[in-house]
């Protein structure tokens, strides 16, 4: 592990341009349950029944009150080591991007500055029918809840069938796509549009570096892979780095 952590540092003290791919793994340690995983939420519930548009039209309480659920989480967890040490590394970089998955904040929360969440956002909330955002704040709604016109208000999150914000994905597709390193950390990296990223990144010439405990379909074309815990292995890749460059 030391030689291949090394081996990593040696191409970030190069690279001038660094893209993360997070997946909910980076979140596992703070306690945010993740997809697919022995213990994952796909195990237990059927995305089509949730993560779906026509779900909540056919059954508006029952998904609101998942999402309140699964935001209730993400508000008493933390973000982790992990977190912190992407957050620090954008300092130390000319062009420094997250690309996410997540909708939890915990980047953000982390301090991380550039991101581009390709699944939305739990935080922000927007009527179907004249597009008002809501912040729920500490409220967690059990049942459906409308807007001033009428209309329902959902999560601003991607579900299943519906396209990828536009900007996001365009800027994260151009970072992939221009960087020197690119991490995929924590991700199964299954969903596509979104698993495009780390290929990309790839084809185009970067160095690619996967963080996970467990293999996925991405770690035969990673150039180096770290088997272990983000929240373990980034804090690591980030005190050799500063080592390297003379900061520690
Ligand atoms: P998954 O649940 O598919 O994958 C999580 C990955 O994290 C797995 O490969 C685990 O091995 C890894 N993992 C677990 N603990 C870890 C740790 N401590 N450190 C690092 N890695 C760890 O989650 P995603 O790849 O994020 O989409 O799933 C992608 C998308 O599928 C989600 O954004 C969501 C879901 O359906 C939507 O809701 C649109």
């Amino acid at each position: 592990m030391t030689e291949l952590i090394k081996k990593v540092v040696e191409k970030l003290i190069e690279a001038k341009s660094v893209v993360v791919f997070t997946g909910a793994g980076v979140s596992a340690e703070s306690g945010v349950p993740t997809f697919r995983d022995k213990d994952g939420l796909w195990q237990k519930l059927k995305p089509e029944e949730l993560a779906n548009f026509n779900a909540f039209l056919r059954n508006p309480d029952l998904v609101t009150e998942w999402y309140s659920h699964r935001r209730k989480i993400m508000h008493e967890v933390k973000p982790n080591a992990g977190h912190y040490a992407i957050a620090e590394m954008e300092k130390y970089f000319e062009r420094f991007t997250v690309v996410t998955q997540n909708i939890d904040n915990l980047h953000r929360r982390a301090g991380s500055k550039n991101i581009f969440e390709l699944h939305g956002n739990i935080e922000r909330n927007y009527c179907i029918k004249c597009k008002k955002f809501y912040d729920l704040g500490d409220t967690y709604p059990d049942k459906a809840i409308y807007c001033e016109c009428g209309g329902l208000i959902r999560p601003d999150v991607v579900w299943f069938g519906e396209f990828l914000p536009e900007d996001e994905y365009d800027g994260a597709v151009k970072a992939a796509k221009s960087c020197d390193v690119c991490f995929s950390v924590g991700t199964s990296a299954v969903v596509f549009p979104a698993a495009y990223i780390p290929i990309y990144a790839k084809q185009s010439g970067a160095f690619l570096v996967e963080i996970n405990p467990n293999p996925t379909d991405l770690s035969r074309m990673a150039d180096v892979v770290l088997q272990g815990k983000s929240g373990e292995i980034l804090p690591l890749i980030l005190s050799e780095f500063k080592k390297q460059k003379g900061l520690l």
